[in-house]
């Protein structure tokens, strides 16, 4: 994983927490890098999901809230970050429905080790948004997280739901957002 999402997560423990909340949680997680990231190295992404688990133990915070606060401030940090990618994509939907085929191939152009998952989207006919996630690294908490941050930056009022599958095919969790007052059935498979 890309050393820009450890030193995001890293500065985000410091401001959210403290200086030395994030240097207790490095020295605990002793990570094979000695806790030095750059933004273009490259990490084990275990890394990331042993210092949560650290972060969690020292502040009695919830792991599943950390890792949402964490994806939210990213997408967040992303539209600082990337600005040209957001360009031309004026709702979640469009946005969502970009990831795969444009964000993340520009991604790889920046970096090209990036290790990105597979992401397929698809709209219902009752105007909800369909997509599926799948990695080898399994970090659907991430994915969830980012599309809530993407949520609050377009500021729509959408809900996600969320389904996690295993089948012949491994593991992918399927998500599904629609308008907050929607009739929509929520799963129907
Ligand atoms: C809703 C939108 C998005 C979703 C659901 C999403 C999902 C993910 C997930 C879950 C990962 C972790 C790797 C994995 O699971 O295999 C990832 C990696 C990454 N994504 Fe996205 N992403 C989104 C938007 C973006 C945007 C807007 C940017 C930048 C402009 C971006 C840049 C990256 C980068 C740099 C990585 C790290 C690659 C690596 O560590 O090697 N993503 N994405």
């Amino acid at each position: 994983m890309k050393g820009i999402i450890f030193t995001e997560f890293i500065e985000l423990v410091e401001t959210a927490f403290s200086i030395e909340t994030a240097e207790d949680m490095l020295e605990l997680a002793n990570p094979s890098s000695g806790g030095i990231y750059t933004a273009v190295g490259n990490y084990d992404h275990q890394e990331l999901v042993t210092m949560v688990g650290h972060l969690s133990a020292l502040t009695g915070v919830e792991a599943s809230d950390l890792v949402m606060a964490f994806g939210e401030h990213l997408f967040n940090r992303f539209t600082q970050l990337y600005p040209q990618m957001f360009v031309g994509k004026e709702t979640v939907y469009d946005f969502v429905e970009s990831v795969e085929g444009v964000i993340h191939v520009e991604v790889r152009k920046l970096y090209p080790d990036a290790e990105l998952p597979t992401i397929s989207t698809s709209r219902t006919d009752d105007g909800a948004l369909d997509m599926t996630y799948r990695s080898p690294r399994q970090l659907g908490d991430v994915a969830h997280a980012l599309l809530s941050g993407c949520i609050k930056h377009y500021q729509e009022d959408l809900t996600i739901r969320r389904h996690d599958v295993v089948d012949e095919s491994g593991p992918s969790v399927h998500f599904r957002l629609q308008p907050a007052h929607s009739e929509a059935l929520a799963w129907t498979t």
